[in-house]
Parts: C-alpha cells; sequence; structure tokens
C-alpha cells in the first residue's frame, strides 16, 4: 500500500485523557464502519435484514479519520474496526491504514465474520494490521448455514487458517455460545487451541436483536461454560488476557488460549475502557445504553475540533456504572447488533 493519507508529520497535541466519575479512562475505540452484512445471523437479523441507513447518513472515510487523529490526542491507543461487516465497505484498507501510521495508536484490529478474509488477508496484512477476531459459531457445514441463513463455512476456515499462518500478533475465534445449538462443539472449538497459537472465545448471547431469540432457552451463562470445560481437563492454567476476557485459561501444552467474554452477565463493567461509534456516527458510552450522541452531525456544522472533543469527552463522562444501569436510559430502539457494532 503506497498511498499516504495522513501526514504523520502533522503535530499532534497531547490532551488529557478521556475518563468518566467512576475513575475509568477509555482508551480503546470500537468504530462501527457499515450496518450490512453478507451472513444473517438468526441472533443478529432477520432474513431480511433491518432498515440500514442510506450511505450519506454514515460517516465518510474522512470524518473517521478525523475521529481517530482527535480520539489520539486524547489518548486513544487501541481500534477495532467493526459493523456490519467491515470488509464490505470499499475503503476499509484505507482506513486501516491510516490508523496504523499513527505511532501512539498500538493495536489496530478488526472483527469479521471472515468470509472476505481470504479475499482480503494480504491487503490488511499489507498495511500492518495487529489483530484479527473471526465470528464462527460452529464447525459444522449445515449448522453453519442455519445459524448463518448462508453458506460459507469454507471460506470462512480458509480465512481463519490464513490468518494464523500470518504474522499476526493477535488472532481470536468469537463463538457465540448457545444452548441445544452449539454446545455440543465446545470442547472442538477448544480442540483448535491445541494446534494454534489462537484465542477461542465464547461468547454469552446478548439480548439484541428484534425477535429476542435469547429468551427461547438458548442462553449459556459464561460460568457455566467455564464449569462444563473444567470438567474435561485437569490442567488448566489461568493466564490474562484483554479486558473482554474475564476468564481466560489455556490447557497445558496447547498453543493457544481459551476464553469467555461475559457479555450478558457484566461482569466487566468496572473494567470498561471502550468508547463506541455506530456507522452513522453516534457515540454510545455502553454497549447496553439507548442513549446516543451525535458526532457525526456536530463534526457536518464544523465545530471546531475543540468543541467535537468536548462532545466525546461529555458522553463518556455521562457513562453509568455499569451495563445493568445502563440498559436503563434512553429511548432509541435497535433492531439488531449491526446497529451498535458489537
Ligand atoms: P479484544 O480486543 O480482542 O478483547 O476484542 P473485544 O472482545 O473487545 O472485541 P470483539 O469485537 O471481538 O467482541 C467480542 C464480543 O465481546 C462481542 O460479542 C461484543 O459485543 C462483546 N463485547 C465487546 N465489548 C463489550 C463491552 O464493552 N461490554 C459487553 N457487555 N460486551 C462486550
Ligand atoms: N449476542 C452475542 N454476541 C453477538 N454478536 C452479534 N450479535 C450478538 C448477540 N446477540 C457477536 C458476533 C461477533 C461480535 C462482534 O458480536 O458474533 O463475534
Ligand atoms: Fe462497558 Fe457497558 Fe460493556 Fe459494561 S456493558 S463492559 S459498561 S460497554
Amino acid at each position: 500500500m503506497k498511498k499516504t493519507i495522513y501526514n504523520s508529520a502533522e503535530a499532534i497535541h497531547i490532551d488529557r485523557p478521556i475518563t468518566d466519575q467512576y475513575g475509568r479512562t477509555f482508551n480503546y475505540l470500537r468504530l462501527a464502519v457499515n450496518e450490512h452484512c453478507n451472513l444473517r445471523c438468526i441472533y443478529c437479523m432477520p432474513e431480511e435484514g433491518v432498515p440500514f441507513k442510506p450511505k450519506d447518513r454514515l460517516l465518510s472515510k474522512d470524518e473517521i479519520c478525523k475521529i481517530i487523529k482527535l480520539m489520539v490526542e486524547m489518548g486513544l491507543e487501541k481500534i477495532r474496526f467493526t459493523g456490519g461487516e467491515p470488509l464490505l465497505r470499499n475503503d476499509l484498507v484505507e482506513i486501516i491504514h491510516f490508523a496504523t501510521q499513527i505511532d501512539l495508536i498500538k493495536e489496530v484490529h478488526l472483527t469479521t465474520n471472515g468470509l472476505l478474509l481470504p479475499k482480503y488477508i494480504d491487503q490488511l496484512l499489507d498495511v500492518n494490521i495487529t489483530g484479527i477476531n473471526i465470528s464462527l459459531d460452529t464447525l459444522k457445514e449445515d449448522r453453519f448455514k442455519q445459524i448463518t441463513r448462508r453458506v460459507g463455512l469454507n471460506q470462512v476456515l480458509e480465512g481463519l487458517k490464513l490468518a494464523v499462518s500470518s504474522n499476526l500478533k493477535s488472532v481470536k475465534l468469537n463463538v457465540v455460545a448457545m444452548k441445544e445449538f452449539n454446545d455440543d462443539e465446545i470442547l472442538d472449538f477448544v480442540d483448535l487451541t491445541k494446534e494454534n497459537n489462537i484465542t477461542v472465545r465464547f461468547i454469552e448471547l446478548m439480548p439484541f436483536d428484534s425477535r429476542q431469540i435469547w429468551k427461547t432457552g438458548k442462553f449459556y451463562k459464561s460460568d457455566q461454560i467455564i464449569s462444563d470445560i473444567k470438567s474435561h481437563f485437569n490442567n488448566i492454567k489461568v493466564v490474562t488476557g484483554s479486558k473482554t476476557e474475564h476468564k481466560i485459561f489455556k490447557i497445558d501444552g496447547y498453543k493457544g488460549k481459551v476464553a469467555v467474554i461475559p457479555s450478558y452477565t457484566r461482569s466487566l463493567c468496572g473494567n470498561c475502557n471502550r468508547i463506541r461509534i455506530t456507522a452513522d456516527g453516534k457515540i454510545l458510552n455502553c454497549l447496553y445504553s439507548q442513549r446516543e450522541t451525535n458526532l457525526r452531525d456536530a463534526m457536518r456544522k464544523r465545530m471546531p475540533n475543540e468543541k467535537i472533543k468536548n462532545v466525546i469527552r461529555r458522553a463518556m463522562h455521562m457513562k453509568l456504572k455499569d451495563g445493568w444501569a445502563a440498559q436503563t436510559e434512553g429511548k432509541e430502539r435497535r433492531e439488531s447488533m449491526t446497529q451498535i457494532g458489537g
């Protein structure tokens, strides 16, 4: 990738970090770059999709780069591009390149369903992406079709293989764990960590789809997942992981790690360091909050940079203590995780 869209000689004015009233500091931006997806996972979207917003309401590449730059000035160290499916956005590689050229950003990661990874992995590596999280809930072809309503398991596995064999610092697999759906595959997923230096993470189902499938008895609590795994191994070693990986361990002798993410039980909130920005430029100070702060319009009104920074600071300062408190505020009604960015 030759094109430089950021002049790294341009001065970065280090400003104070973004904090809240509970003493948390926010240095990890999760930025959704689109709402569209090439899968239709049953816990996420109905077959017909959701009312996707028109392109002019989504953040442009320049707007995204401006947000990143302003946030670097306020201590941003890690950025994750999410969606929808981020690889469906055709300027994604350029946006990632913008981020990886900024020395102060230590990690530039992508969360993807993996379908388009075989096509894009070389370009992603060329622009020095540091990590890829791949969402995959089953290793069985017929079940993949049942969960995602599409075919494509082989493409995702091919993407995973290419990611594992690259020099990437971090490759993770996100498995939404569901009772009577994929709970019989937990050990097969753990097995993938035997020969591969990846982290397999089991994620609790969250109540964010309009059909509310989480109410249908599929919820599988993280503590239960751990004790089910532990009952099969007597050689488990606790290790350290990222802030969403609340319980993380290794099977002794295996190359990779296994973790659970208590995304519904929310025991991770005290550690929260995340700022979410939706594809249409709204700040969400918590995954469970329905209150949005419109950063896009603040920028489109040509607000001065200092004021835009204050909009971000204020939104994060108002963050409530945890996701349980957050779910009681605001009025937005969302139909899918694609409108939040995961
Ligand atoms: P790492 O940086 O590798 O730890 O990734 P991540 O877990 O921050 O990001 P990823 O996009 O892979 O998300 C995995 C799952 O964790 C998704 O289902 C997210 O919705 C969930 N998750 C991420 N951040 C939060 C959070 O702040 N709160 C809750 N409750 N769940 C979260
Ligand atoms: N519950 C739990 N995880 C979800 N994801 C999407 N919708 C849900 C849900 N309702 C996961 C995806 C991906 C991550 C960004 O969020 O599978 O791994
Ligand atoms: Fe942070 Fe809200 Fe997630 Fe808790 S539920 S970790 S407060 S975003």
